[in-house]
């Protein structure tokens, strides 16, 4: 279960929350909400049944999409995959970049692969480009079996990539109408990459199932996704209107640019919303860490902490001659040295005026990525409903979205 933590008094109004709660529940794009406790079973055998084929055929599996068709399962798998696993996923079609596009045929070469494209809309310029290249090499590579290799995760009914799916009969599954694209990590767009790279998508499940739980069995005002929303409604009313997300573990950097999207599309509309941004500790103590500490006093901090850290570990040696000085860490842990500069940092950054909140994870599993993925999601909805702002839409997107079409002649543009 996820906690909250902050130094300054929480004020939970519990008559507006009750309302922001309800309007998310009545929304039509809530299919997200009680989506742990609605778990398709036989969605989830169909899913591991193509993860299962996909690691026997493949050593590759390139994941085509853009924002929340890629962001969630990547900060899964980054965070929690083996780099020596036998299938190696990657990643294509979230950017225009000819380098960024070599870069993946090169790490492919001669290997057996497959593709799941993933997008709701199946227009999205960027993944909808790069599958029309990997279908080619396909093409090449396996004939008339390419199609074989093919995995489609789109709307239930609708879009180019639904109808091509359908025409070319690829293996196809559903991402529900009521799910926009941030908010779907735990539907087919993140758990067929997830089960591919090996990791337990029950138990990722099971973990959402219980952050889920709480909001029945907490009092709202102890609702650790409640807590954070409404102190970040505070902070920016007081003037803060950067969150900074930072880890001390590297490995989540990925799910930290997952946050970012979430919160920065559901809640920057209307001229309004917390300007979201990530730290990585101790790395970024050497660049960010300076504007953070002395800079300008419009940021927050929020800290994700796990109790009990990732299983890898050093002792620090002992060294006869003590050349580089460092013998008053001999026999310590390197986890307990990073833990202590996590405290050291929070200590440092309060007192320069910054505002620090900690998210801690019990430890750090698959159940408890789980956890955090729902706690972010509720937090994010219920922020957005707080400020007024539609969490589920993003309206923005479509102004650099116009003048490329124009500008690429696409007709009615
Ligand atoms: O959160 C969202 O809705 C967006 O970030 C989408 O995920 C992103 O634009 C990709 O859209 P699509 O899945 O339709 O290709």
């Amino acid at each position: 279960m996820i906690q909250f933590e902050s130094d300054q008094p929480v004020a939970v109004n519990i008559a507006t929350v009750e309302e922001a709660l309800a309007g998310i529940k009545n929304d039509r794009m809530a299919g997200w909400y009680d989506l742990p406790v609605r778990v398709n079973n036989d969605e989830i055998e169909k899913i591991k049944t193509a993860a299962a084929k996909i690691r026997e055929s493949s050593e590759c599996l390139v994941c085509i999409g853009i924002g929340g068709s890629y962001l969630g399962h990547k900060a899964v798998i980054d965070a929690l995959g083996d780099d020596g696993d036998k299938v190696k996923i990657l990643y294509a079609g979230n950017n225009l970049s000819s380098r960024e596009l070599e870069k993946v045929f090169n790490q492919i070469g001669d290997a057996d692969f497959s593709v799941n494209v993933i997008s709701k809309s199946g227009t999205t310029l960027e993944p909808a480009l790069a599958f029309r290249f990997f279908k080619e090499l396909l093409k090449t590579k396996y004939d008339n079996k390419a199609n074989e290799h093919i995995y489609v995760t789109t709307d239930a009914g609708h879009g180019a990539l639904y109808d091509e799916a359908t025409q070319e009969k690829y293996t196809k599954f559903v991402i529900p109408d009521n799910i926009g694209g941030r908010y779907s990590v735990l539907t087919p767009v993140g758990l067929l990459p997830m089960a591919v790279a090996g990791i337990d998508i029950d138990r990722l499940l099971a973990g959402a199932f219980i952050e889920h739980r709480t909001i029945k069995e907490k009092h709202l005002s102890d609702l650790a996704a409640v807590k954070y929303a409404c102190s970040r409604a505070k902070l920016l009313k007081a003037g803060f209107d950067v969150e900074v997300l930072g880890s001390f573990e590297p490995s989540v950097a990925t799910f930290l640019e997952w946050w970012k999207q979430l919160f920065g599309e559901s809640e920057g509309k209307d001229h309004q919303g917390i300007f979201p941004a990530a730290v990585i500790y101790t790395t970024d103590l050497h660049s960010l860490g300076q504007y953070m500490q002395d800079g300008r006093r419009n940021i927050f901090e929020t800290i994700i902490t796990f109790a009990v850290g990732p299983k890898s570990d050093f002792v620090v040696p002992r060294l006869t001659q003590d050349l580089d000085q460092l013998n008053y860490l001999a026999d310590k842990k390197l986890s307990f040295i990073n833990q202590q500069t996590q405290l050291a940092t929070v200590e440092a950054h309060r007192a320069g005026g910054i505002p620090v909140f900690e998210v801690n994870v019990p430890d750090y599993s698959v159940e408890s990525f789980g956890a955090l993925i729902y706690f972010f999601e509720l937090s994010c909805a219920l922020s957005a409903r707080l400020s007024g702002v539609d969490p589920f839409n993003q309206p923005g997107v479509e102004a650099y979205k116009t003048a490329m079409f124009r500008l690429l002649g696409k007709i009615g543009y």
